[in-house]
């Protein structure tokens, strides 16, 4: 198990500018901790750092094994997911390709959970022609297929409507149910109350608030986490 999750004064710079840090945080090992704030806070660079692709210039990130090993169990959805321009059941298929499970076996699970996200239908069409909804189940029956210990999410549902949101979410609900630990950024207040257990709110590079989600949402400590959770402008 890679959890806990210790961050200490973590920071992330590009030419000289802070990113995001010095940022602390525990992190266990159970649930989904969904992060939260204004546009350019931080947290997809947050995301970044705690999955070892933004580069730490201060601070520590210490999980329970080495990051390389960390990062093994770990899967990663971007906001706009990458498709390999192949087939849908060949892009699921492709992060067991390459960590050497035979060919055949990959396809069968690839198949399998082209199903389980709603892909059923379309497993050999081309994935760069599928709708942005589509390609997000897509990269979900991708990130998932490694049954990772971790999946970070930065935004997945941003873009898409109530419906294909739903349907992520549940694919969501189902692997947190299973035990897998969900690390995700998202813009959409409703969706953090339905899925957070854990709330990080940034402002500014840095945490300014965080706790247990039902704590948060009824009762916000800071002004400026009342004052976002309230849909007024907070910088
Ligand atoms: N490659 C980069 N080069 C320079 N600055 C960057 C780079 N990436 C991010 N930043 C800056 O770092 C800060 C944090 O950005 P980040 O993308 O992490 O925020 P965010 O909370 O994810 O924003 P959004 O809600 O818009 O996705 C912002 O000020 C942003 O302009
Ligand atoms: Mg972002």
């Amino acid at each position: 198990m890679v959890f806990p999750l210790q961050v200490t004064g973590a920071e992330t710079r590009r030419r000289g500018k802070v990113l995001v840090g010095p940022v602390s945080l525990h992190l266990a090992g159970v649930g989904a901790t969904v992060v939260i704030g204004p546009n350019g806070s931080g947290k997809t660079s947050l995301l970044g750092l705690l999955h070892g692709t933004a580069r730490l210039h201060a601070g520590t990130i210490a999980w329970q094994l080495p990051m390389d090993q960390a990062r093994a169990v770990q899967s990663f959805v971007f906001q706009r997911p990458v498709m390999l321009r192949r087939s849908v059941v060949d892009n699921i298929a492709y992060p067991l390709l390459i960590r050497g499970l035979p060919k055949a076996k990959a396809m069968a699970q690839a198949l399998d959970w082209a199903k389980r996200v709603g892909l059923g239908d379309m497993p050999y069409r081309a994935a760069p022609s599928l709708s942005g909804g589509e390609q997000q189940k897509l990269a979900l029956a991708r990130a998932f297929i490694t049954a990772p210990q971790v999946v970070f999410l930065d935004e997945p549902c941003a873009s898409l409507d109530g419906r294909a949101t739903a349907e992520i979410e549940a694919i969501l609900q189902d692997q947190k149910a299973q035990g897998t630990r969900l690390v995700m950024s998202t813009h959409d207040m409703g969706q953090a109350r339905r899925l957070a257990d854990e709330i990080v709110f940034l402002r500014g590079g840095q945490v300014h608030e965080t706790g247990p989600a039902a704590q948060f949402f009824d009762a916000p400590q800071t002004d400026a986490a009342r004052a976002f959770l309230n849909g007024d402008i907070v910088e």
